[in-house]
Formats: structure tokens, sequence, C-alpha cells
């Protein structure tokens, strides 16, 4: 057990994602002696008490008090994307390495502005890509690095909420359109984006809809009743991206947040030259010319996708303590939200929007 100077850590924003998954994932990392949890802060005062006294931590309502008082190595920023930016560069500036949650923030330039505050300060900003900590996504990524499956030529994936709506953060109004692809597919293109290597997207086309203002009738199977004024008129339940990337493959996407009940929830179809692979779960199948040749490896060997995010934030505390570089570099964030942001312009301009630097 590793107890020499645990990394002290810090957590902004009470909700949600950070109780069940940050906080339950910095509790086992420090019962292993690799890090101390030293404060929460929400603007919510019962929020951060209520996670506060559950992890038996000081709360704090400002994040410059919380900053000052307990001196963190490390923050995790768990609040909504409007807020990444303020937030991130707090930290960074405060001297912290930052964990920030997706999507990265409201643009582009947003982005950039965080990963030179980063540079600036000589801190680690990373982001919560979990998916990439998937044993069978690093299985794949090595596979196709190595070759073993030919040029891939196309990626398509999808993703989205099963049941409908998904909680009150894609809901509500806020300044930022938090709709399916930022929110859920995001997850979707930056991991078939890092499967393959990440190539560069170089043209991004996109349609969008808003299903649930059209067809109210739908929130009848809805758990919760969906108040239609509260939803953001921007706020998109539905798209379509076709991306051209460098190098030759095409990646599309189907964003979907009320899923019809036949759908898979989420998943990742790649065609390669030499066959065909899939996640999740994971299988590989190999052309030989004659026949399909299952490729897949035997069950149990690679472990399945989960959805707990211990091995993200026990990768950003080693890329802390090892002093390696930040497990989501500052190219690839700014690549996805540039992603992101032309995918938006597309399916608001109805044309395909080149990806050149400046766009
Ligand atoms: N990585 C994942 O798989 C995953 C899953 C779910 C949500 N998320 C992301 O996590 C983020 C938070 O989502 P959530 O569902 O937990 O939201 P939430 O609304 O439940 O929680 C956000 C909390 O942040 C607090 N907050 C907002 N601005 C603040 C500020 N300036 N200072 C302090 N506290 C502030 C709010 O009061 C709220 O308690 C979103 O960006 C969402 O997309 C990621």
């Amino acid at each position: 057990m590793n107890t020499v100077n645990p990394t002290r850590v810090a957590l902004i924003g009470c909700g949600a994602i950070a109780t069940t998954q940050h906080l339950p994932a910095y509790e086992a990392a420090a019962s292993a002696g690799l890090c101390r949890l030293v404060g929460v802060c929400d603007l919510d005062a019962e929020r951060a008490r209520s996670a506060a006294s559950h992890f038996g931590v000081p709360a704090f309502e400002d994040v410059d008090e919380m900053l000052s008082k307990t001196k963190p190595d490390a923050v995790s920023i768990a609040t909504l994307p409007s807020s990444h930016l303020d937030l991130t560069v707090r930290c960074l500036d405060a001297g912290c390495h930052v964990l920030c949650e997706k999507p990265v923030a409201n643009d582009a330039a947003e982005a950039a502005q965080m990963v030179q505050a980063a540079e600036h300060n000589d801190r680690l900003l990373s982001i919560c890509f979990e998916y990439r900590y998937w044993e069978e996504a690093r299985y794949l990524k090595d596979r196709i690095a190595r070759g073993d499956l030919g040029h891939v030529h196309a990626v398509r994936t999808w993703g989205g909420s099963a049941h409908g709506l998904p909680g009150v953060v894609h809901r509500s109004k806020t300044p930022y359109g938090s709709g399916v692809l930022a929110h859920w597919t995001i997850h979707n293109l930056d991991l078939a984006l890092w499967v393959l290597g990440n190539p560069e997207p170089v043209t991004a086309s996109a349609f969008s809809h808003q299903r649930v203002l059209n067809y109210p009738e739908a929130a009848g199977s809805w758990a919760e009743p969906i108040d239609t004024d509260s939803i953001d008129p921007t706020f998109e339940d539905f798209a379509i991206g076709f991306i051209r990337l460098a190098g030759g493959t095409v990646l599309t996407v189907e964003a979907n947040h009320l899923q019809p009940p036949m759908a898979q929830r989420e998943g990742w179809a790649f065609l390669t030259d030499r066959g065909a692979a899939s996640l999740s779960p994971i299988g590989i199948w190999l052309d030989d010319g004659e026949t399909w040749r299952d490729n897949t490896p035997s069950e149990g060997t690679v472990k399945a996708c989960d959805y707990d995010m211990k091995p993200l934030i026990n990768g950003f505390l080693q890329a802390i303590r090892e002093e390696e570089e930040a497990p989501v570099s500052g190219a690839e964030i700014i690549r996805i939200q540039r992603l992101m942001d032309a995918l938006y312009q597309s399916a608001a301009c109805g044309t395909e929007v080149e990806m050149t630097s400046s766009s």
C-alpha cells in the first residue's frame, strides 16, 4: 500500500455523477493510500453538506475558499459544461491538476483556453472519457494498431438513453444546447477516434431533431412527467452524423435519447479490409476469402465493458503520481470539442462542414 504523500483531491459539483462515481472512486483510491479527499464544493449548500458528510470531508459553497483552505493537488470538476472553462482555469491557476467532466466546454475556443491554462501552469488536464479504460476497447485498439484487421474503412457508432430523456441536466434550459450529441455520443465519438489511433476529422455533417417537442405524447411512457416548457428548444434528442477522417476512414454516429425498446443502448461496428469488429461486447471476425472466421477472444479472457469510473480515476491519479502525460491529451481535448462544434454547425446550417484548423 502506497501511503507516501497521497494526492490531495477536492471535488466541485456534488450532483449525480460526482456522488455515484467520482467520490466512491476517490474513496476506494484513498483506502489504497493513493489519495486523500480534502473537500467538496457545490453552489447548492445542501448538496455540498450531504456529500461532505457521506464522504467525511469539509463542505464548501465557494470554490476559491475551498482551494485556499484545503490546498488540493488535484480537483475533479463534475458540473455542467457551461462552468467548465471558469472552474478549470481557476483550479489550474491555483496549481491543481484537473479532471473535468465531459462535454469539455461550450466550444473549441473554450477548450483551447483550458488546454493553454494547463500548459501555462504545467499541470495535467484530463477529461472523463472512462470508456477508454474498457479492457475490450484497449484489446481492439491494439489489434487494429498491429494491423491484424487491415485498414479500417468505416466505423458506425450509436448511443443514447434507452428509456427516455435522462436527468434534469438534459431537460432544463442551459446556456449550452445540452443535447444527446454532446452529452452522450461524445463518448462514442471519443472512443471510436481513440481506438482508431486518433485520426484527424476532415469534414463533419449532421442532421439533428427534437422529437420530444414535436411529439410530447411520447412522455406518456416515461417514469417522470416531462414539462415541455422547461426544455431548451435547441436541445436535440436525435441526431445523425457523418465524419470523414484523415487516412480514409469514415465514421457515422447515431445519437438518440428516445431509443425504441429493441435498440441496443450503444455500440460500435468497425468494417475493415480484412474483417469486422464490434464493441460492446467485443466481436472480431476475419474474412479469409472462403468464409468469416470468428476471431473473438474466448469468453472471460478480455473483461467486458462496465461504467465504473474507478479505472479512470486511478489512471488520473497515477498520471499525477508518476508524472506522466495526461490520460487525454490537450490535442485530443481540442479535437473532440472541434468535432462537436462542427457537427452542431452542420446540423444548424444543413451542409457539410470543413474541419480546417481554423474552423
Ligand atoms: N462521464 C460520464 O459518463 C458522465 C455521466 C453523467 C454525467 N456526466 C457529466 O457530468 C456533469 C455533471 O452532470 P450531473 O448529472 O452530475 O449534473 P448535476 O446537475 O446532478 O450536478 C451538477 C452539480 O454541480 C453544481 N454546480 C454547478 N455549477 C457550480 C459551480 N460553479 N460551483 C460549484 N458547484 C456547481 C450544481 O449545483 C449541481 O449540484 C455534466 O457535464 C454531465 O454531462 C458525465
